[in-house]
């Protein structure tokens, strides 16, 4: 028996056609992209942003976005080789199940579930915080965190679960609001755009990328990047600075990978998955960028705000009637991603279950719903529970450091596949294979490295858990496991 047992194409695709398996296939490209708008623009933008520009790039912020977007680009169209090719449920955990082996498919499925449960946990606490000051800014005053010592952050509760039964009942449902919230989303970031355009003072923009600052001895904690603990060089403001910025922003293009996790409900999913995918990433970069410009040109770095950057922009110019649309829009806009965050955590725990990784019973569908229910409403309520009673706060780095791990090992799984399996239609190539996937994993494993030590050490406890529960349940229970063991194949 060997720890890099793999499933075979086929078979992957063989689970899909399982009566209690079966997911609804209604998904159209517009669909697919609307989907992937929703889950991307969120939190990044609304509150990282002014954080990032403060503390490690100055205006240059939106030369971090262009580089975490390019980042970004590179593992797009490895997950749209892989997703075009095999239109699976599960997204990068099933793509590693047939070309790197069971052991790296659990790694990257529990990575891809602290990038999705951690995400919709922090994006949750984002929101709540906007609501209420939406809520204060209308009249209504609702206190954000209320019970004992206000540790209860009820807001964040209610949401993730009203979102957690409308999951349940049907992911074309799920996406009809989800239409509605991006509209109102992409009203709202377009509305930033063309109104600060007016308050923009070019001597905010300059020093564009304000000089590095030398890190002094002993300066080094458990916050700074770990490049800066291996190398020496100085992670704040000048060039290295925008890598760090870009390590923290990458968070705002989490999500267009979700759109893979959504690949059995496509309808035509060769031609529209490539298309969902590198379409909502294109778009979301090009308002980021607009975006960035705007509010440090409104506002001076060194004072922008590290909770609200676009709302408080506004207030700053003597604009606070827009600040209060700006924070309506940043509610409508995070409740779409916290509600992605949680369809993509079902499928990656539904597809993990199929396999019997995690108990299968956990995976049925819905007779009437067509939707993994038990999971969805399991996830809803871990999340609900961390997003309620934890204080993650800006945990944003430990969701982007698992996501990047992810995105790694499917870059690198791109060329392997290619030579293992070259018979297999593949509908979406990237091009430049074998080079470009390996770039798009040599620049995860660099934005990785600009994360800091305290994240590492975090990821690492994560991981080793992973490895225990693999090594006492999954390991023993897998389903091809069972097959390699005794040559029969189980019903899923
Ligand atoms: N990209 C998502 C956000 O920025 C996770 O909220």
């Amino acid at each position: 028996m060997s720890l890099l047992r793999k499933k075979t194409i086929e078979q992957s695709i063989a689970d899909t056609d399982e009566p209690e398996y079966q997911l609804k296939k209604r998904l159209t490209a517009l669909d697919l992209t609307v989907f992937g708008i929703g889950v991307i623009i969120g939190a990044g933008i609304f509150t990282l942003t002014g954080r990032a520009a403060q503390a490690y790039a100055g205006p240059g912020i939106a030369l971090s976005f262009v580089f975490a977007a390019i980042c970004c680009g590179l593992a797009a169209l490895c997950y749209a080789e892989f997703s075009s090719t095999v239109p699976v449920s599960g997204s990068a955990y099933t793509f590693s199940y047939f070309s790197l082996g069971e052991v790296f498919a659990w790694i990257i499925g529990w990575d891809l579930l602290l990038e999705l449960m951690l995400g919709a946990s922090v994006v949750a606490q984002g929101w709540s915080t906007y609501a209420a000051l939406f809520l204060e800014q209308i009249g209504l005053s609702w206190p954000e965190s209320i019970g004992p010592d206000s540790s209860v952050n009820v807001l964040a509760m209610l949401l993730v679960l009203v979102l957690a039964v409308l999951a349940t009942i049907g992911i074309k449902e799920s996406l009809r609001v989800n239409l509605a919230l991006v509209a109102v989303k992409l009203f709202v970031v377009l509305f930033v755009i063309i109104a600060g355009l007016f308050y923009i003072k070019a001597s905010n923009l300059s020093p564009f990328i304000p000089p590095g600052v030398p890190a002094a001895d002993g300066d080094a904690t458990i916050h700074t990047p770990l490049i800066q603990w291996i190398t020496g060089a100085p992670s704040t403001f000048g060039v290295m600075g925008l890598i760090s910025g870009a390590s923290l922003v990458f968070f705002a293009f989490i999500g267009f990978d979700v759109v893979a996790t959504t690949a059995e409900e496509a309808k035509n999913p060769q031609r529209d998955l490539p298309r969902g995918i590198i379409g909502s990433l294109a778009i979301c970069t090009v308002l980021y960028v607009a975006v960035c410009i705007v509010i440090t040109g409104m506002v001076k770095y060194t004072d922008i705000s590290g909770e609200a950057a676009l709302a408080e922009a506004f207030r700053s110019v003597g604009k606070p009637g827009f600040a209060t649309l700006i924070s309506a829009g940043a509610v409508a806009g995070l409740t779409t991603v916290v509600l992605t965050l949680m369809i993509g955590a079902a499928r990656v725990v539904f597809a993990m279950s199929r396999d019997h990784l995690v108990p299968a019973k956990l995976g049925r569908t819905h007779p009437k719903f067509g939707t993994p229910y038990r999971l969805t409403i399991g996830i809803g309520v871990v999340v609900a529970l961390v997003a309620g009673l934890t204080p993650i706060g800006k945990l944003e780095e430990m969701v982007n450091i698992g996501t990047l791990a992810a995105f790694t090992l499917v870059s690198i799984a791109v060329p392997l596949l290619r030579k293992r399996r070259p018979d297999i239609k593949r509908s979406f190539k990237v091009p430049g294979n074998p080079v470009v996937p390996l770039l798009a994993a040599l620049i995860c494993i660099y934005l990785m490295l600009n994360l800091s030590l305290e994240t590492w050490i975090r990821f690492i406890i994560w991981m080793a858990l992973g490895f225990v529960i693999y090594a006492v349940y999954g390991y023993r229970r897998s389903r091809v496991g069972h097959t390699e063991r005794t040559g029969e194949s189980t019903k899923a």
